[in-house]
């Protein structure tokens, strides 16, 4: 295998190939030597140097850089249509990362007021006490948001969109242009929608955030965390503190993820499709109050996602008609959804964000309601998860 370098995958990509076929082939050209069309997993720490200083394309040392990796890094980036990706152990390394290659003690970010709870602790627990102060804002709300800033003191404006638990829409273009105004960057977590659905990027952000333990990986098989950028500058300072962190991606997870990355856009459809169902069941359904998803006409983020997104994605929230007790034991009665944390895997998985992923927010301005219940809608049988959602809700 060789892999190919960024720029390599950038004419790929400016040659107009598409999303699916960038998806497969977007990183890597089959072995010379052997012809084997699938990257090999370079279980290596080290690499043999020809004399002093003399390394075979560029690699010295796996925390620096592996061959594996490399493939998966021209890959994503060359899906986000960014300059340059990078393959992280986990979302969360990921982010922090980020945060030291951008920020320094005495800066200041605009964090969602409804993000991942994980993402938050990060902000809260860890960052703070480090010195980078934060303000959380709603992402739908450019004025908020605006509001937030503090001139001269804001590094970033950080968004999910759609957000995690609650599905709120940011407008990415919007965004942008408030972050750029302030001499911020847009730095959006792309988790929930994949690069498939939407390419914060193209819109003006300046940094896409991904937990591809999610959607990207697909399978539930691996956790794993990327960045891509669209800016050489801030490219060349994020390489350096992944290397100096070392928070990387091992060979055998970007494998993982890359494998996951070459089936993204046949699983979204059927991830999308599947969810539609679902969203209009439980619409019509007596013991569900409210449904969350950026599909619904009645959603107030739904024109900006209908402008941004190919499609509305495959996480559904829904509130219950009987309060945090009828929500756990919800969460507690389906057979076909699986109870357990994570989301974008093949199989269908649902949750109570107040006690599960989000109960590091409890107390916090990013409290989630009681009977809110998330669903991460799999490609099995549609019929079959409508019919085990409708015993689960009594
Ligand atoms: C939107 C979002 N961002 C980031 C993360 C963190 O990623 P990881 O769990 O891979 O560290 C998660 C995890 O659930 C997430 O949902």
């Amino acid at each position: 295998m060789t892999s190919q370098t960024p720029e390599q995958a950038q004419q790929n990509q400016e040659k107009g190939a598409g999303f699916e076929t960038r998806a497969i082939h977007a990183g890597y050209e089959p072995d010379p030597t052997t012809g084997a069309v699938i990257p090999p997993i370079f279980a290596t720490s080290t690499y043999k140097q020809d004399g002093v200083g003399g390394l075979r394309g560029g690699y010295e040392y796996s925390r620096s850089a592996n061959p594996t990796r490399t493939a998966l890094e021209a890959n994503i980036a060359s899906l986000e249509q960014g300059e340059r990706g990078f393959a992280f152990s986990s979302g969360l390394a990921a982010e922090h990362t980020l945060l030291k290659a951008l920020c320094a003690p005495g800066d200041h970010v605009v964090i969602p007021d409804d993000a991942y709870g994980g993402t938050y602790r990060l902000f809260a627990q860890v960052e703070a006490p480090w010195g980078l102060a934060y303000t959380p804002a709603a992402v739908s709300d450019v004025d908020a948001v605006r509001a937030a800033i503090r001139p001269g003191q804001t590094k970033i404006v950080w968004v999910e969109t759609p957000t995690n638990p609650l599905l709120n829409i940011g407008d990415i273009e919007a965004l942008a242009a408030v972050a750029h105004d302030a001499g911020a960057l847009l730095v959006v977590d792309n988790t929930f929608a994949s690069p498939y659905l939407q390419q914060p990027l193209v819109l003006g952000a300046d940094v896409v955030v991904h937990s591809t333990t999610k959607f990207c990986g697909g399978h539930s098989d691996v956790v794993g965390g990327a960045l891509i950028v669209r800016d050489l500058d801030v490219a060349d300072s994020v390489a350096f503190h992944q290397n100096s962190i070392g928070a990387v991606a091992g060979p055998f997870d970007a494998w993982l993820t890359l494998r996951g990355l070459r089936t993204l856009g046949v699983r979204m459809d059927r991830h999308c499709e599947n969810a539609e169902r679902v969203v209009e069941f439980l619409a019509a359904h007596p013991a569900v109050s409210q449904v969350l998803y950026p599909g619904l006409e009645e959603h107030p983020g739904h024109a900006v996602a209908s402008r941004q997104m190919k499609r509305y994605g495959a996480i559904v929230s829904f509130r219950v008609t009987g309060g945090e007790q009828h929500a756990l034991d919800t969460c507690g009665r389906t057979e076909v959804f699986t109870l357990a944390e994570s989301l974008g895997g093949i199989e269908s998985l649902i949750e109570h964000p107040g006690r599960m992923t989000h109960a590091s927010v409890a107390g916090t301005e990013l409290e989630v309601p009681g009977d809110l219940i998330r669903l991460s809608v799999g490609i099995e049988t549609a019929e079959d998860l409508l019919a085990d959602l409708d015993q689960a809700l009594g």
